[in-house]
């Protein structure tokens, strides 16, 4: 079985098609992905109206450029991002989707993009050049730590479809926490690789920064550890709290740039790994995965290997940040698995009526 998987959540436009088999092992085909970073970068952040005219221009082309290869004939079914993201980007994925799924006569799979991002560790096969893939699906249960720019989660996934949200963010994720400290320091966005780059010169252990202690266990905080790294900044210049932000960049020598990255890279990374460090212990699961834009990180990898008992296998990180392969993928296990009664049924979505939910939720 072959599905298409559209993604449009926030400034990636992607298309991917993956083929599911009867081992349930699932090999991408094709993997298109077009960003409008480059227009955002100027703003130190994603502008919705601008990726969602982007999405607009892109779409077509980029569907175009993942299907011509393995052909519209060969294609069982088209997922869609539905939620979470922002609104007018998430409708041109979903209108996309609606609008293949009628004329093509496919049926349609709406796909949660947090619960995708996970589905990137189930891709084991490519054909394609230049994917570091793992050798075999995650084992379940299974603890994902999911950690991009609008989501810091951890859920345990019992089976597939049957999981539960164990803990999530109160406040900023921790990519978002990345990419504005990278701004605080005049670092490029997105924050995560910059941040990650300039830590290399830094000395992590150069001064402390709090990690917040949150009512539930498994939840996570990072509005403080933000708001400590700009009182640190303002300090190391020789300036008080209201100092303005948008000096910082040049009052900070590039050493002190180096040191504040290094140490908020730490603990920032050392406050997702410990919870998930927590949750292995408690719940005893068969298989660890990362998920999201940060997985690509090298730190949390470092960290993940040097205290977790058991080994994780990544996935590339091509498939961390926004793709439609992960799409696909989770699109692919619904359509095979979601009819069969020892599995949470998966209907497919009417392509008449899908709506999109910006806010939905794990
Ligand atoms: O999953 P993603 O592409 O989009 C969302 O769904 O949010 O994640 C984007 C986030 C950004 O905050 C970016 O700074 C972070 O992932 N990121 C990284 C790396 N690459 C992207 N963070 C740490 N290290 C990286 N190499
Ligand atoms: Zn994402």
């Amino acid at each position: 079985m072959r599905v298409l998987g559209i993604e449009s959540s926030c400034d990636e436009t992607a298309a991917a098609v993956v083929e599911i088999d009867v081992s349930l092992s699932c090999t991408l085909l094709t993997n298109v992905v077009a960003s409008s970073m480059d227009l955002h970068v100027q703003y130190g952040g994603v502008v919705p109206e601008i990726a969602a005219r982007s999405h607009i221009e892109s779409i077509i082309p980029v569907i175009d450029e993942a299907v011509t290869p393995v052909g519209w004939d060969s294609v069982d079914a088209v997922a869609v991002t539905y939620g979470a993201g922002l609104g007018g980007s998430l409708l041109v994925g979903v209108m996309s989707a609606r609008s293949l799924s009628i004329a093509k006569n496919k049926p349609l799979y709406a796909v949660n993009h947090v619960e995708g991002h996970v589905y990137a560790n189930f891709i084991t096969g490519t054909s394609l050049p230049g994917y570091n893939l793992p050798g075999s699906a995650p084992a379940f249960p299974c603890l994902a730590l999911i950690v991009s720019g609008g989501h810091s989660q951890l859920v345990l996934f019992r089976n597939h479809f049957d999981y539960t949200l164990l803990g999530q963010t109160q406040d900023d994720a921790v990519g978002e926490a990345f990419d504005k400290v990278a701004k605080t320091i005049g670092l490029p966005y997105p924050g995560g690789p910059s941040v990650g780059k300039k830590a290399l010169e830094g000395d992590a252990q150069a001064f402390k920064l709090p990690k917040a202690k949150m009512p539930h266990k498994y939840d996570f905080s990072f509005s403080g550890l933000k708001t400590a790294v700009l009182r640190h900044a303002q300090a190391a210049c020789g300036q008080d709290f209201t100092f303005p932000s948008k000096l910082l960049p040049s009052a900070l020598s590039d050493a002190q740039k180096a040191d504040i990255a290094a140490v908020f890279q730490r603990v920032a990374i050392e406050t997702v790994v410990d919870k998930t460090i927590q949750a292995y212990e408690e719940f005893s699961p068969a298989s660890v995965v990362i998920a999201g834009g940060v997985a690509a990180s090298p730190e949390l990898r470092r960290q993940l290997a040097e205290r977790l008992p058991i080994e994780i296998a990544y996935t590339d990180p091509k498939l961390c940040t926004d793709n439609g392969a992960m799409i696909a993928c989770l699109g692919a296990f619904k359509a095979k698995l979601g009819q069969d009664d020892r599995y949470r049924p998966q209907a497919p979505a009417d392509p008449y009526t899908l709506d999109i939910q910006p806010n939905l939720s794990m």
